[in-house]
């Protein structure tokens, strides 16, 4: 299948990105004031730039691990369907728990993730998205961090990907097919 020509524009600068993470940090800091430990858990792939970014604005002790579920495939379209590709390595059981994720679109991963390690019995399960698109949303739930809400638009960069690329840029764009413009 040959790749319909695109452009992308920029939507959140990597300046705007990390001074909102400044202040979840200091927010996520808060809530879990009395854990010694915080058990991180990044949702593969697309939230790896923001995870690292994140856990170094943390100033407490973190365990980071990663779950990978199924996703868009190489399309722009979202799959209902949500597998575990990759499980945690360590146990959650009685741990103070962050889940952190890229985007929330339609919520579907993230709420069949938390129906997952909600059944491993965490002594506590937050979530934080980078990005929220409430209007695609088909499930009633929303992160209990969000870094922006944005409209509905293909959004690629600082992580997040369109058919394995673009996930080195710096900022968040969107992506902008030119036969559409
Ligand atoms: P949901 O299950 O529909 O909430 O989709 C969540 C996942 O779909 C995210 O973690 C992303 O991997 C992917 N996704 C949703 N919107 C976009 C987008 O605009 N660009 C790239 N991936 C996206």
């Amino acid at each position: 299948m040959t790749q319909r020509p695109y452009h992308i524009d920029q939507m959140i600068s990597a300046k705007a990105i990390a001074a909102r993470i400044e202040d979840l940090a200091l927010e996520i800091r808060k809530t879990y004031k009395d854990t010694d430990k915080l058990f991180v858990i990044g949702l593969l792939r697309g939230s790896f730039v923001f995870i690292a970014d994140l856990v170094r604005e943390l100033d407490m002790n973190v365990e980071v691990d990663f779950l990978e579920t199924s996703s868009y495939g190489s399309g722009t379209e979202s799959s209902r369907e949500v597998k575990i590709l990759k499980d945690l390595r360590g146990a959650i059981e009685g741990r103070d728990v962050l889940v952190v994720e890229d985007i929330v679109d339609t919520g579907y991963t993230l709420k069949a993730v938390l129906s997952l390690l909600n059944s491993r019995k965490p002594r506590k399960l937050e979530t934080i998205a980078l990005l929220d698109k409430p209007s695609r949303r088909e499930v009633d739930l929303k992160a209990t961090w969000t870094g922006f809400e944005i409209p509905d638009a293909f959004v690629v960069g600082y992580g997040i990907d369109f058919a394995q690329a673009n996930r080195n840029l710096p900022y968040i764009g969107s992506v902008v097919f030119e036969d559409e413009e």
